[in-house]
């Protein structure tokens, strides 16, 4: 298999369980995995010899919370937001009518381009979920579409009782004929367990009932106010509860305890519920910022994710958030990347092919156009991404 040798790294943050920062690097690729790793001095020979530029590189990240089948625009309910008026989640009836209404070709480019944009900003493993189509035909066409385009799709009928609609009719729809349909083209299932969407029995209902379709699980949970979510995300074995805005000390002993049989030194073990944040949305709903810091201290690993949608978080910069992370959620640098690379990928269920720069993982990087990672949140707003290889291959931005 040909090998590429990526010279000239000024840094490489590999996100790896030791946080190893290696200067002045080299990284050797052999077809689309990582084969060799270390300082340039000892790099060895490759077929192809690729100048970095003394670039930094880090993994690409892995955004495993997005939202980006849908059609339409809510920028007046934003506006309307930031002159004061709350975020509800009705809100989701008004993506639902635009995609609705829009074509499989016009859906598909809307998508494509979304996750275009992710890839240029260094995004190179990504999640996508259903929960704008809310009828059972238009939930499998969403699916359908997103699994042309996401690494993995999540479906979330259960986002938001259609108008008109008994809740438990439609609950019952989810778990029966919605989820039949769906099931082909997604791996994981979600629902929005908050005031205003699905209530505690509702949201056990469509968890036993996908986890017993064989899906994986995860929850949107405490995002708009305290609730049942992250219990039930931790009781289910939840890969992840999301948003976790409004945590009481028994939701951060639950999910601490989750991780009581996995070793963070040498990440083996038994996972347990991630709690992914959103702090792109916490901004854009003026919400108070999930509270990751408070987490990582009590032993949870977290995940941070873009939440790019229409409606709280319409953004898919995983710079953005490790940015926020770093300034306003007290995480340091290394802790905000490995949460937006590794997290995400624990999130996922697939940290054992991507998430961090390791011998034998894809080799998906990203170089940044700055000396340092530092500079993601030294030089906050900034585009810094450079080139992003994905499996190897150079798929954004120039060397
Ligand atoms: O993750 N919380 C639920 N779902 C989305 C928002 C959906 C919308 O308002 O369109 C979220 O924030």
């Amino acid at each position: 298999m040909s090998t590429t040798l990526i010279t000239n790294l000024s840094e490489v943050f590999t996100a790896d369980a030791a946080q190893s920062v290696i200067r002045d690097a080299a990284i050797l690729v052999e077809g689309e995995t990582i084969a060799w790793i270390g300082p340039l001095a000892d790099a060895p020979e490759a077929d192809t010899v690729v100048d970095a530029g003394h670039r930094a590189a880090l993994p690409g990240w892995v955004d495993s919370h997005t939202h980006l089948v849908f059609a339409g625009d809510r920028s007046q309910e934003f506006v309307a937001r930031m002159a004061g008026q709350d975020y509800a989640a009705g809100g989701i009836a008004v993506t639902t009518a635009a995609t609705t209404a829009a074509s499989d070709y016009d859906l598909t480019r809307l998508v494509m381009g979304r996750a275009a944009e992710a890839l240029a900003g260094g995004t190179t493993y990504l999640e996508t979920k259903t929960g704008y189509g809310l009828s059972v035909e238009e939930e499998a066409r969403h699916a359908r579409i997103a699994s042309t385009v996401a690494d993995q799709v999540t479906f979330l009928g259960a986002h938001l009782v259609p108008a008109g609609m008994d809740a438990q009719e439609y609950t019952d729809l989810v778990c029966g004929e919605m989820l039949e349909r769906v099931a082909p083209y997604v791996q994981f299932a979600d629902v929005f367990c908050e005031r205003g969407a699905f209530n505690e029995a509702q949201s056990r209902q469509v968890l036993e009932a996908c986890a017993k379709a064989g899906l994986g699980l995860r929850v949107h949970g405490n995002q708009l106010g305290p609730g049942p979510g992250t219990q039930l995300a931790v009781e289910f074995g939840a890969k992840s509860v999301d948003h976790v805005n409004y945590l009481d000390d028994a939701d951060v002993t639950a999910l601490a305890g989750s991780w009581k049989n996995w070793d963070a030194a040498t990440r083996t073990g038994i996972a347990g519920t991630v709690a992914t944040c959103l702090p792109a949305c916490d901004l854009s709903t003026r919400q108070p910022l999930a509270p990751g810091r408070e987490l990582i201290d009590a032993g949870v690993q977290i995940a941070l994710a873009s939440n790019c949608n229409p409606g709280t978080s319409y953004t898919s910069s995983m710079a953005f958030c490790v940015a926020t992370a770093v300034l306003q959620m007290h995480l340091s640098i290394e802790e905000a990347i490995t949460a937006a690379t590794y997290g995400g990928a624990l999130a996922l269920g697939v940290e054992a092919k991507v998430g961090s720069l390791e011998v034998g993982k894809r080799a998906d990087i990203q170089l940044l156009n700055a000396p340092s990672v530092a500079h993601l949140a030294y030089r906050p707003g900034m585009n810094l991404t450079g080139p992003v290889f994905r499996a190897g291959i150079l798929v954004a931005g120039k060397l």
